[in-house]
């Protein structure tokens, strides 16, 4: 751990590289823990595909709805919270890119995150909106649609088999290839392009997750901690 904290100190450019568990211990489930309750006999992967949608949008959509309440329920942890603060602190020395569309690094006051997956609470067009998909046009619903057209709204999230946004997808590949350092903190890194911006780096790579991940031997040291629990250590609230 000590260690890893003068790696921070002495780096100039440090990305932070976020996957579901960053936000687990606010009391967000991570992907691959099993679905609880309701969601239990769903896979993520059966239900995050616009084929599963497109199949059945009312159950896509109250599964996403569901999650949406969670999320608001929850606050961002001291992880998250420490994050933020060193970026307010060292302003463009620390960039976050994240797989997660729960919003906890924004509302954690983080001023630059890479949402690599989209935001759970925004919601876009299903079908290319043609001009009588206004607000004023859309019916509430689950999914809301177009009263003219029927088009429907879905979550603004990046579905599996989806591409990711390139402006966001290449600035994340520009700050990995760029940074001294990158934590690669609560992702089992099974999903990419994300995971592999762990591999695209020349910079130092440190894994902290409390399991075993597809990363680790991508890492020049693996802490086998929490996020909330390493996080505020690695970045502590001293200016340095
Ligand atoms: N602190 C740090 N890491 C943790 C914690 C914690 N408190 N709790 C769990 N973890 C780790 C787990 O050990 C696991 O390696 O977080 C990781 C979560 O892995 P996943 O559930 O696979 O989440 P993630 O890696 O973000 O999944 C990537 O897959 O489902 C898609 O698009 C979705 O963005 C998601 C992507």
């Amino acid at each position: 751990m000590q260690q890893v904290a003068d790696w921070v100190r002495a780096a100039r450019r440090i990305v932070v590289l976020s996957g579901a568990g960053m936000s687990a211990e606010s009391g967000v489930p991570t992907f691959r823990d099993a679905q609880t309750g309701l969601w239990a006999k769903f896979r993520p992967e059966d239900l995050a595909t616009e084929q599963a949608f497109r199949a059945d949008p009312k159950l896509v959509w109250e599964w996403y709805a569901s999650r949406r309440a969670m999320i608001a329920r929850v606050q961002p942890n001291a992880g998250h919270l420490a994050i933020a603060a060193f970026q307010q602190r060292h302003p463009g020395r620390l960039t976050v890119v994240t797989q997660n569309v729960d919003g906890l690094h924004q509302r954690a006051g983080s001023p630059e995150v890479l949402a690599l997956h989209g935001n759970i609470a925004e919601d876009r067009w299903l079908d290319a909106p043609r001009a009588c998909c206004t607000p004023a046009n859309t019916v509430a619903g689950a999914p809301p649609r177009c009263a003219a057209c029927g088009n429907l709204r879905r979550p603004a999230v990046v579905w599996f088999g989806e591409m990711l946004p390139r402006a966001e997808l290449a600035a994340a590949a520009e700050a990995a290839a760029g940074c001294d350092l990158m934590l690669v903190v609560g992702t089992s890194g099974v999903v990419h392009p994300a995971a592999g911006l762990a591999r695209a780096t020349h910079g130092r790579v440190v894994i902290v997750n409390p399991h075993p991940s597809e990363l680790d031997d991508a890492a020049d040291a693996v802490l086998r901690e929490t996020a909330a629990g390493a996080l505020p250590q690695l970045l502590p609230d001293v200016a340095s």
